[in-house]
């Protein structure tokens, strides 16, 4: 049976003080803490990089980064990345042509491997060979870039479309996901939810990320 995740995205966080907000979320309940890294190429903005990865990991040993990596590049920080603390490695399909080369890397390195589709993306570019080697897909509901966007209800089927061919594998949502849309997330097959404004802005942290589970476990 597969576990739900409630993983905060630290980009709505207040970053000059941001392992002790990331504390702050775990102490209220997240399970892992969702890492946007963002190059100023694959999307405009630029973010943060493997060695703001490792002061968090330095600061909370225990933490786990799923690290969203939204670069031109996701083969050349791989190592940087494992070497910082990552977890979860989740690349852009967008964003390369070998994607099995990306994949074996990161195993090679020790995390977890997965994909994200932008909204443009649909599933079936997904191979079955593919997913073997995945222990994620990304669904993205907003398009990548920045946090506080609207959810995208329309990107709800090609969830759907693989929770029906992939039973056993973790599907994550990302953009606009909280208190108010998690339940179609859920209803469509989504185990893991990253929550950056409805988890950092909300008055009450514990209750916004339980109100989340709870419809996450039904
Ligand atoms: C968007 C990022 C998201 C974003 C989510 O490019 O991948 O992780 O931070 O933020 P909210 O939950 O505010 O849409
Ligand atoms: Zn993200």
């Amino acid at each position: 049976c597969l576990s739900s995740i409630i993983a905060p995205s630290a980009l709505a966080s207040d970053f000059g003080k941001l392992a002790s907000e990331c504390q702050r979320v775990l102490d209220d309940g997240a399970d892992w803490l969702h890492m946007d890294v963002m190059d100023g190429h694959f999307v405009p903005n630029i973010t943060m990089g493997a060695p703001v990865l490792e002061w968090v990991k330095k600061a909370i040993p225990d933490i786990k980064m799923d690290c969203h990596m939204m670069v031109a590049n996701p083969i050349q920080w791989v190592e940087p990345v494992a070497k910082a603390g990552g977890y979860q490695y989740t690349f852009h399909y967008e964003a390369t042509d070998d994607h099995l080369a990306v994949i074996k890397e990161i195993k090679k390195h020790g995390m977890r491997a997965a994909i994200a589709l932008n909204p443009s993306t649909p599933a079936s570019v997904l191979s079955d060979e593919l997913i073997s080697q995945l222990d994620m897909v990304l669904v993205m509901t907003v398009w990548p870039g920045k946090g506080g966007q609207k959810f995208m209800a329309e990107q709800m089927p090609k969830l759907k479309e693989l929770r029906t061919k992939y039973a056993k594998l973790d599907l994550q949502v990302d953009g606009g996901v909280g208190p108010a849309t998690i339940d179609q997330c859920t209803q469509n097959g989504a185990n893991v939810a990253v929550a950056g404004t409805a988890v950092f802005g909300a008055k009450d942290v514990k209750q916004a990320i339980s109100d989340m589970r709870q419809s996450i476990n039904t």
